[in-house]
């Protein structure tokens, strides 16, 4: 029985992430002045990361019995977003990791200045492509995804969450003050993605909805704290990325507050609350109760 649910979530996984590659391939094909740094933006963004906003965004659409295909556009918007930040967190100025995604980072791929303009028109051509998107969806809701992506992309989510992050290296933090640095840092986009899947149903209701919010806040600060766990214990091919760049950095994290153990503990438990959240949902959400358990057994 357990087999059978977690195969039927890898299969349910390759199919959003062969949809969304689909859609950035064709969003990231502009004929524009600048071949330098669309290269970039397409290095940055294609063939590459487990997709997980994205399948989360289908995930959710179809708890509510949304179609996939008008929730495409969201699905590419969250990934450009997610893609973004991971340039700009790679930089020398920020976390200064070289390897991203199994290849080296943009900055080393290409150079600094170019990927800091990537990272800036990742995140605009996100914006555009997702209020222009081509699909049923009223022009209401298309408004209200762009606005509820730019909060959480902005100052009060990822961006305020990252400059908390690096305010918080090297120095004392209490574990309430890390906990809003990985809900606004990495949670807030992830909330996003969740409630953008949902607005793809016009009549969603607001229960569903806030029964959503406490499944995406508790799955968001267990993949980050997951993320740290990994940090410590994962090796750096398996996750494509440096293995132990938050002890170089100096990084407040979970393991190194409360210890593995304990992170470990704390990340099951939100996978059982965000599990709890969605009591009320049929079967149509068993993507999105898979997908809170696959976020803390993931190895990278
Ligand atoms: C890494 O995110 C950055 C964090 C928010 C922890 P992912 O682990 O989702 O990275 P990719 O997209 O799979 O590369
Ligand atoms: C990154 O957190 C969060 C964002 C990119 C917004 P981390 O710095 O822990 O992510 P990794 O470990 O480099 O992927
Ligand atoms: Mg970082
Ligand atoms: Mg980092
Ligand atoms: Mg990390």
């Amino acid at each position: 029985m357990k087999a059978q649910k977690s195969q039927s979530l890898n299969d349910f996984i390759s199919q959003c992430q062969k949809r969304v590659e689909k859609t950035l391939q064709e969003v990231l094909s502009l004929s524009v002045p600048s071949t330098k740094l669309l290269d970039a933006m397409r290095y940055a963004c294609l063939k590459g990361g487990k997709r997980l906003r994205p399948v989360l965004v289908y995930a959710s659409a179809k708890a509510v019995g949304a179609s996939l295909k008008n929730s495409d556009a969201g699905a590419c918007a969250v990934e450009l977003i997610h893609s973004y930040s991971l340039v700009h967190d790679d930089l020398p100025a920020m976390d200064d990791d070289d390897l991203r995604r199994g290849k080296p980072s943009v900055h080393k791929a290409f150079d600094e200045a170019t990927a800091i303009l990537a990272g800036d028109a990742l995140q605009t051509l996100a914006f555009q492509f997702l209020s222009n998107q081509k699909n049923e969806l009223s022009s209401a809701a298309k408004l209200q995804m762009t606005s509820l992506l730019a909060e959480a992309t902005g100052i009060v989510g990822m961006t305020g969450g990252q400059s908390l992050d690096l305010e918080a290296s090297g120095n004392n933090t209490v574990l309430e003050h890390l906990e809003l640095i990985h809900k606004l840092k990495t949670g807030a986009l992830i909330k996003a993605s969740v409630k953008i899947g949902a607005l793809c149903n016009s009549e969603i209701d607001q229960p569903s909805i806030e029964s959503l919010e406490r499944y995406a806040d508790s799955i968001g600060l267990a993949f980050q704290i997951q993320d740290d766990i990994l940090d410590e214990v994962g090796d750096t091919v398996t996750l494509g990325k440096p293995q132990w760049s938050d002890k170089a950095q100096a990084k407040t994290t979970y393991v190194g507050l409360l210890g593995l153990q304990n992170a470990k503990s704390k990340a099951r438990g939100l996978t059982e609350d965000a599990i709890q959240a969605l009591d009320g949902f049929p079967s149509s959400a068993d993507n999105l109760r898979a997908l809170a358990t696959y976020i803390v057994d993931r190895i990278n």
